[in-house]
């Protein structure tokens, strides 16, 4: 049996990764394990529903965003490893710890439309190193490439850890005592799936290379693709990642018409760039349909972008309709 912290102690001791590197994977593991005893308990401590509030992005924030932002950013303000945070449910970057080398940005919990509803959630994080000098918005602007780990807790009917410090993946499931036990070390995703997720109610919006593909796997076996594919959607990414890295499939969140603007509906610095670590520490692909996701350099600490990853064929595929 392998504890968390043997495993940190082992990856820090094979790979010599520093040691306020882990204080900070510790401390954002042990703020989730905070968070899921109140996912938990439900109803029953009262977290279920609105806050009434919204956050920056002019999102409706559910009582367990703005208490899982609330956990992570007390957890973090108390670790010296952290010089600094950035969280979905802010509007700016909060500065924390003057002697930190490292800054952490999250999604304090992904698919808040699922919490009522007793469908799966997670926490979502991104570690960067904090370059020299005094921290400001630009510190955080850095390709997702640079990340030095990122990871999820998924609180769903297990509460798993899925982390990477850049020497593959780990998952972490929560036993009875509330430690993380190893239960799979360097899950790999395979390069072909006949499994797609995308929300298809927003198919009108759609651009035409979008168009073109669904419409390629909805024809299944008589179809150009020759082959039936099924679909899931759950409505919330992490969960959504975490089929793919356990079985394969292609992700899509597109850029559609409904907002010019817009590049997409998902987030770059909490979503995105995280999440495409994990898979392609797994061997699978993201991208925004024009670039490997990971070398976009960020304008912004909330920036959009359109999500496209997964099994790498499928990736392959529908960024070379987009060209
Ligand atoms: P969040 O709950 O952090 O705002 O993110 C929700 C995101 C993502 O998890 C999910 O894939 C997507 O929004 C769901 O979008 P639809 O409402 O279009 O299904
Ligand atoms: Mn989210
Ligand atoms: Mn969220």
């Amino acid at each position: 049996m392998t504890t968390f912290a043997d495993y940190l102690h082992k990856q820090s001791t094979e790979f010599s990764l520093d040691n306020q590197l882990i204080e900070t994977v510790r401390t954002i593991v042990n703020a989730c394990i905070t968070i899921n005893s109140q996912v938990r308990l439900g109803a029953l401590s009262g977290v279920l529903g609105e806050a009434g509030t919204g956050n920056v992005q002019g999102e409706a924030q559910k009582k367990l965003d703005v208490i899982a932002n609330q956990i992570l950013i007390d957890a973090l303000k108390n670790c010296p490893a952290v010089a600094g945070l950035a969280s979905e449910e802010e509007d700016d970057f909060v500065s924390t710890n003057e002697q930190g080398q490292y800054l952490v940005l999250f999604d304090p919990l992904d698919g808040s439309s699922n919490i009522d509803v007793n469908l799966s959630i997670g926490t979502i994080f991104s570690i960067l190193k904090k370059p020299s000098g005094s921290l400001n918005t630009a510190s955080f602007l850095q390709k997702g490439s640079e990340q030095v780990g990122a990871g999820y807790v998924l609180y769903g009917p297990q509460t798993l850890l899925v982390l990477t410090l850049k020497h593959g993946v780990a998952i972490f499931t929560l036993n009875a005592q509330s430690e993380f036990i190893l239960s799979k070390l360097n899950p790999t995703v395979s390069e072909q799936t006949a499994e797609f997720a995308i929300n298809m109610s927003n198919q009108r919006h759609w651009e035409a290379p979008v168009q073109r593909y669904i419409s390629e796997l909805l024809a299944g076996k008589d179809g150009v693709r020759g082959k039936n594919y099924n679909m899931r959607w759950v409505a919330s990414m992490v969960a959504e990642v975490h089929r793919i890295l356990m079985r394969g499939g292609v992700f899509l969140y597109p850029k559609d018409n409904r907002d010019p603007s817009r590049a997409g509906k998902l987030r770059l610095m909490y979503e995105a760039n995280p999440l495409s670590l994990v898979l392609e520490q797994a061997g699978a692909a993201s991208s925004n349909a024009h670039q490997r996701m990971l070398d976009i350099v960020p304008e912004g600490l909330h920036q959009r972008v359109a999500v496209i990853l997964g099994s790498r064929e499928e990736v392959d595929y529908v960024t070379q309709l987009h060209q």
